[in-house]
Parts: C-alpha cells; sequence; structure tokens
C-alpha cells in the first residue's frame, strides 16, 4: 500500500472506532440476528433518524461489518456477528467501552501522559478507574461484560494448560465476575475455589452456564486486595497486575503471599510484551494501561523483578494457546520459614475473628 494511505487509514482509524462503537451501543448485530432488515425498521428499533443511521451504515458496510442486499436490507457479516451479545467473546462490550466520554477522553489526553509520565485518565478526570467505575453503574457494567467477553476466549485453554494437582483450594484475585474461575473449577473437579474482587465487580452467584458441580464449589468474596485476599493453596491474578505500577504490584503479591501457605503457588497471567506475535497488542494495551489504569505490560524479566521484590520466585513460565501466558511464582526458599509463620498467624487471625 501507498505508504500516505496506509497512515492515512492510520490517522484516522478513531472515526472507525467510533462507527463500530455506535452500532455496537444501538445493538445493531443482535437485531440483524433474526435476519436481514430494512433501514426504516432498523431506524425504528433502535431509536435513530433514519437519514443519520443511513449515513453510518454506509460506512460499516464499506468497511465491511454488515452487507447491503440488492432490496436495501441489512445483514451481518462475519465481522457483524462478533458484535452480537451471545456470542463467545463478543466484542460488543468492548466497543461499547469506547462510549463512555471519560474513556474517550483520557485517551484524547494521552500527550499529557507521554509528556509526563501521568495517568491521563486521573489527570483529566481527578479520579482512579475503579473509583470513578463504582459511581458510574453503566460505565461498571460495561467494563466487567468487556472483560468476561474478552477472558472466556481463553479460560478453557489456561484452565487446561496448569497442572493443578497436589492443590486444592484457589481464589481468582480481581477476578471480576469469575469466569476464568468457573473454567478452572470445571476441568479440575477435586478444587475448590472463590472470586474475590472489589464489591462493584462481585458476582452473585456463578454463571448460568456453571454446572451443579462448579456451582457447589464456588464462592464469591469482596475486599480490596491491597488489604487482604482469602486464604488459598493457589492465587489466580489475571489481568490484574498491568494495571498497577511497579509499587503497587508489589503490594498485592505481598498480600496474596501472606495467604499462601509456603508451598503455594500465584498464577499470574498476563501477556508478555517479548513474546513472539503478539507485540503490536501487547505494545497498544501497554498504552492503554498508561491512559487509564495507570499500569503497564512487562517482560518476564520485570515480572521476576517484581516477584524476588514481593519475596517470591518466578518457577517457571508456562506457555497457553492464547495471547497470554502464566508465571508461576513461588515463595522463595530463603524466605519460606518466615512465610509458614506469617501464613499462621494470619490464618489463626481469621480463625479467631470469625
Ligand atoms: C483488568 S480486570 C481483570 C478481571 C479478570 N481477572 C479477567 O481477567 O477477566 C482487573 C480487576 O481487578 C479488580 N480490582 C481493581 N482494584 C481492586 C482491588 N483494590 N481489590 C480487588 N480487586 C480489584 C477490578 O474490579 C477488575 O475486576
Amino acid at each position: 500500500m501507498d505508504p500516505r494511505e496506509e497512515l492515512r487509514s492510520m490517522v484516522t482509524g478513531l472515526r472507525v472506532s467510533a462507527a463500530i462503537s455506535v452500532a455496537a451501543e444501538l445493538g445493531i448485530s443482535d437485531l440483524l440476528r433474526a435476519g436481514p432488515l430494512p433501514l426504516a425498521a432498523l431506524a425504528q428499533r433502535t431509536g435513530t433518524e433514519k437519514d443519520t443511521l443511513n449515513r453510518l451504515m454506509r460506512v460499516l458496510t464499506a468497511l465491511g461489518v454488515y452487507t447491503e442486499g440488492p432490496a436495501g436490507h441489512f445483514a451481518n457479516s462475519p465481522l457483524g456477528e462478533v458484535l452480537c451479545s451471545d456470542v463467545t467473546g463478543s466484542l460488543r462490550p468492548l466497543a461499547r467501552t469506547f462510549q463512555d466520554p471519560a474513556t474517550w477522553g483520557a485517551w484524547g489526553h494521552l500527550l499529557h501522559s507521554v509528556r509526563t509520565g501521568d495517568t491521563a485518565f486521573e489527570a483529566l478526570h481527578g479520579e482512579d478507574v475503579w473509583t470513578y467505575r463504582a459511581g458510574h453503574p453503566q460505565a461498571n457494567e460495561v467494563f466487567n461484560a468487556n472483560m468476561t467477553a474478552l477472558t472466556s476466549r481463553m479460560a478453557q485453554a489456561v484452565a487446561s494448560a496448569y497442572d493443578f494437582t497436589g492443590l486444592n483450594t484457589v481464589v481468582d484475585v480481581g477476578g471480576g465476575h469469575g469466569i476464568l474461575l468457573e473454567a478452572v473449577l470445571a476441568r479440575h473437579p477435586h478444587l475448590t475455589g472463590t472470586v474475590f474482587d472489589l464489591p462493584q465487580a462481585t458476582p452473585q452467584g456463578p454463571s448460568e452456564e456453571a454446572s451443579d458441580s462448579v456451582a457447589a464449589r464456588w464462592s464469591a468474596a469482596s475486599g480490596s486486595f491491597f488489604e487482604a485476599v482469602p486464604t488459598a493453596d493457589a492465587h489466580l491474578l489475571k489481568k490484574v497486575l498491568h494495571d498497577w505500577s511497579d509499587e503497587r504490584c508489589i503490594q498485592i503479591l505481598h498480600t496474596c503471599r501472606r495467604a499462601l501457605p509456603p508451598d503455594g503457588v500465584i498464577l499470574v497471567i498476563e501477556t508478555l510484551l517479548e513474546r513472539p506475535g503478539h507485540a503490536l497488542d501487547a505494545a497498544l494495551s501497554d498504552l492503554n494501561m498508561l491512559v487509564l489504569p495507570g499500569g503497564r505490560e512487562r517482560t518476564s524479566d520485570e515480572f521476576a523483578s517484581l516477584f524476588t521484590a514481593a519475596g517470591l520466585r518466578l518457577a517457571r513460565i508456562v506457555e497457553t494457546p492464547t495471547e497470554v501466558v502464566i508465571l508461576e511464582a513461588r515463595v522463595d526458599a530463603s524466605q519460606r520459614a518466615a512465610a509458614a509463620t506469617v501464613f499462621l498467624t494470619e490464618h489463626e487471625d481469621r480463625v479467631n475473628r470469625r
């Protein structure tokens, strides 16, 4: 492609994001799921103005998200189908996140982050993304739905990739609606598990898809991982550390370590900056972390340094056939005796508090 054309389409990419985001918000793909519809019916069902909806659909048809038949009926293309709410790994919640002016505005403030190192969202809105979401139920719901949709695409592969033999209890720390925990419990019937998150994200119960066996071994708890997390043989931290600065990551790892028996494991599930085939996705996600929560994507060496700072060691990296790997952290040998004492004291405190 002509370099000018190639760059022009990158520069104007935000128009494409905005158009797809509006289609997602209006639920156009869901409406077309049952079959093609003419413009007038789409306008009526989405509560939009026919002429402007036509202008939007012209763009989305040219992009290949929808097709327009000879009689003027619109239909989903394979791209449009991925915006349906009920497909595994639906991208509708991701597209809807750009309907939130706070998110859109933070990306518009990227230059400030690059100049100063500040988190754009906080600099612009005066609060961090978690506080903002706690006070904005719609944005919170879309964010949690997006995490569930993204994680549903890889949960089974992650659950299958790790051998949980010898471990009995697992906590999905910052586990959102618990889709990964459900996959782990389904794949490993000897485990019981708890999903732990902020009150705004903790689910009321397992999902409708969970089997009776999974539901019987499933529980949920709310709190902050900067204070305490439930005790378990294994703590999962999926796409949690990338939200935070090194200093905050070390605090989270410390909290988990205190609630871990000396032979327990912390499984950090993340993308790696250096992993072949994922470079652009990881680099863009890194900017997303800079702009929104104030975290960063990391290399395996950087994760190893975080573990060392928290009295842990990187035991091994387990590959998965998805964009994430599993970094297994264990209590460092030199710290095992001290860790055992801390764990027992914490455990006694918990029993006494009950
Ligand atoms: C990027 S999401 C990852 C969710 C889930 N692990 C997944 O991969 O689908 C980060 C999660 O951390 C949670 N979180 C943020 N701050 C927290 C805190 N202080 N204590 C517990 N959870 C927190 C958020 O509510 C959110 O569910």
